[in-house]
């Protein structure tokens, strides 16, 4: 097992600082929701995937248990790719199909959160003792070109994570995708599908306040990183549905006027009482929608496969 980083620290952090500081100085503020996922975000998510409101979680198991024996004997593969791996619970199932059905070894998760990564990695290494793990630290968005092929490929992103990307950026990621695969390589997504927007709004706004918290992990994250006294509890958490963009949309609302330090972008900003930062968006699709998508981006859809109803599907396409 290895964990090594597609970006160096000083990069990443560089980075970040460019970002935060365009973010909190746009006409809209807003931060990439990226930065949600240090060690106490990713603990969050995982909270947030036990959830009763949150429903994504267990039913893309529940597709993925049911159909990875369909989708590894057709690719064959010798090496999975995870964008955003994350702790790495459902894609077990289809490590143990791609073993059984190609005898693929090798695994390699991407994931921004090192923390999450290097428990992940490990748990995977003590149970499973045939794979052969390469985990990458680092932004898959300028960093899926860099990873090295093995053999037959299947890139993978569950979790609907896919739709944290507004139309133009999932685009340019798709194309990634496609510039990643050879032909008889597969792509296989996980995407939260449109429904009733109650039940949508609830999965980011749940009764035990998880989703705010996570939410608002992004202030701490940028406290600690970049030497800020951003007052957290002073902003609210704030979910909506966006019919134009069809997405849940979520941002931290200021209760009062704020005025706060950052530090490393020697930056001091003002936020307006009900001022809000705009943090994730969180798109919901539809068969014809991702269709086009796939196809605008060089891909052609194999495979969709819904669950029973209609809530989430796994998404497979290859190159066209
Ligand atoms: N796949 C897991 C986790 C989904 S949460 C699941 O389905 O449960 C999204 C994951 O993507 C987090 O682990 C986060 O750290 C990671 N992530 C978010 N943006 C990223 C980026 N730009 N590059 C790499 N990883 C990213
Ligand atoms: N990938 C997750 C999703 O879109 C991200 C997410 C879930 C999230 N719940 C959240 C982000 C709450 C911020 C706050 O479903």
């Amino acid at each position: 097992m290895t964990v090594s980083h597609l970006t160096t620290p000083t990069d990443h952090r560089a980075q970040m600082i460019e970002d935060v500081r365009h973010g909190l100085t746009a006409y809209r503020k807003h931060l990439a929701s990226k930065y949600l996922y240090d060690a106490r975000g990713s603990e969050l998510f995982d909270e947030i995937t036990r959830l009763p409101e949150y429903y994504l979680a267990g039913v893309e198991t529940e597709i993925l248990s049911e159909r990875a024996d369909e989708i590894m004997p057709e690719v064959q593969p010798d090496e999975l790719i995870e964008l955003g791996s994350g702790s790495s619970l459902k894609t077990r199932m289809l490590i143990e199909s791609m073993y059984r059905n190609s005898n693929g070894r090798r695994y390699v998760p991407v994931d921004i959160s090192e923390a999450v990564l290097r428990t992940a990695a490990l748990r995977l290494r003590n149970e499973y003792k045939w794979l052969e793990i390469e985990g990458l630290v680092g932004d898959y968005v300028p960093d899926l070109g860099k990873i090295r092929r093995r053999g037959r490929r299947i890139i993978v992103f569950l979790g609907s994570t896919i739709g944290n990307y507004v139309p133009t950026l999932r685009h340019s990621l798709l194309r990634s995708v496609t510039d990643a695969l050879e032909p008889g390589d597969a792509f296989v997504v996980g995407l939260d599908l449109v429904k009733d927007e109650p039940t949508m709004i609830a999965a980011y706004d749940d009764a035990q306040g998880v989703s705010a918290e996570f939410n608002k992990n992004i202030l701490h994250v940028i406290n600690r990183e970049l030497g800020g006294d951003i007052p957290v509890d002073a902003f609210e958490h704030v979910t909506r549905f966006d019919r134009e963009l069809v997405c849940i949309s979520q941002s931290l609302r200021a209760s009062r006027k704020i005025v706060a330090n950052i530090r490393a972008l020697e930056l001091t900003v003002t936020f307006a009482a009900g001022e809000e930062i705009h943090t994730v968006v969180s798109c919901k699709f539809s068969r014809p929608q991702v269709e086009e998508e796939f196809g605008a981006a060089g891909m052609r859809l194999n495979h969709w496969f819904p669950d029973d109803g209609d809530r989430f599907a796994i998404a497979m396409a290859s190159l066209e």
